[in-house]
């Protein structure tokens, strides 16, 4: 009898991350995948190497130093947060926590692809729900629910389009649905935002008990590779989720690192403030070169190529002149790519490479 995995394994569209080199190109920006161009902070760095003597330790369960730093950093409640390896961790344990077999989980159109790949491997059916513009539909939402749904799943802001729900929206969402429905708003890229009218949903979640916040390091913290993550949610959902990770889910040079990151409130500001430089710069230069990009509050913009081929070309342009951008296929956008924020010097490198590329 041959082996088989569990329904809706198979289903599953691997996840392909953004490249990081190409054959024969010495100098690449790479530009795909929402990284701190900056990097981590000094005190993250030191943190790190601080516990090589240590390696032979397992790290704390409980990630209990971290969860008290993010805890002070942000103002939050350390009983209700719950740290993983990346948010991706997080976001698949949810899933499998409160979806089953036959299940429904909806996310928007061009939400994070990890949602309907972690709802497949739960064999559940993820349900996308149609936006408007490149910005999420509440009622759009609200009406691809159905008595089979678990779970929704909104990235505020969203990856890959930039846009934002407002804080009025959310809680309309939030009010509109079923008790029972566990609403998941993923804050990656929170950090970024200043919009008066935007909330990253802690609040929300101290108000309610079906509301999960999650977030990361690995974008504006620029700690990526120690692959950290956390949840903000009920202490019900805190004690589902402690059950079913691992027990030693995060390592002891991410928790270590962790803490020195988010205490570190001059390298958040510094690489905020240059993001919101460089986001503002890029687009106007892209306008000169008579393409669109669309409004984007997160470290990333999608520039338009008015058709998929076109888009696909730039793609290769790029990539040939040592540029690492993101094609948006996957994600249903195939005429547009993806471009992350990265220093003054990359970004100027890719100006010249699409003046060329729209000049050939
Ligand atoms: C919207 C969104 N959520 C979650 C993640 C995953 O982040 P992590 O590195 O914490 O797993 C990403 C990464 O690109 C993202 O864009």
């Amino acid at each position: 009898m041959a082996l088989k995995p569990q329904p809706g394994i198979m289903d599953v569209s691997p996840y392909v991350g953004g490249k990081s080199k190409v054959e024969g190109v010495d100098r690449i920006c790479r530009l795909a995948s929402n990284e701190n161009p900056l990097g981590a902070s000094d005190a993250a760095k030191e943190a790190y190497q601080s516990i090589a003597d240590d390696l032979h330790r397992y790290p704390d369960g409980g990630s209990y130093l971290l969860r008290s730093g993010i805890a002070d950093a942000e103002n939050l409640d350390a009983d209700r947060i719950v740290c993983g390896a990346g948010s991706d961790e997080l976001l698949g344990l949810l899933i499998q926590s409160y979806v089953g077999i036959g299940d429904e989980v909806v996310y928007n159109e061009h939400g994070f692809l990890m949602y309907p790949i972690g709802t497949k491997i739960a064999g559940g059916v993820p349900v996308k729900s149609a936006e408007k513009d490149l910005r999420i539909d509440i009622d759009a939402m609200l009406a691809a629910v159905t008595e089979k749904t678990r779970i929704v799943f909104l990235a505020n802001p969203n990856n890959p389009t930039g846009s934002y729900v407002t804080e009025h929206e959310l809680r309309r969402l939030r009010s509109e649905l079923r008790g029972d429905i566990l609403l998941v708003i993923d804050a990656a890229y929170c950090e970024y935002v200043d919009n008066a009218d935007y909330i990253s949903g802690a609040s929300l979640v101290e108000e309610n008990d079906n509301v999960v916040m999650t977030r990361t390091f690995s974008k504006i913290h620029g700690l990526a590779a120690l692959r950290i993550g956390w949840a903000y949610c009920s202490t019900e959902v805190a004690d589902v989720l402690n059950r079913v990770r691992g027990p030693f889910n995060v390592s002891l040079a991410a928790q270590a690192a962790g803490v020195a990151a988010i205490q570190d409130k001059a390298h958040i500001e510094r690489s905020k403030e240059l993001n919101s430089r460089l986001l503002n710069w890029f687009r106007q230069q892209v306008a000169e070169l008579k393409l669109t990009t669309h409004d984007s509050v997160g470290n990333f913009v999608l520039v338009n190529f008015g058709g998929a081929e076109r888009a696909a070309s730039a793609l290769e342009f790029l990539k040939n002149k040592g540029v690492l951008v993101r094609g948006m296929a996957a994600y249903g956008l195939a005429e547009h790519i993806r471009v992350s924020i990265g220093t003054e010097e990359e970004m100027r490198v890719v100006i010249d490479s699409l003046t060329a590329f729209t000049n050939e």
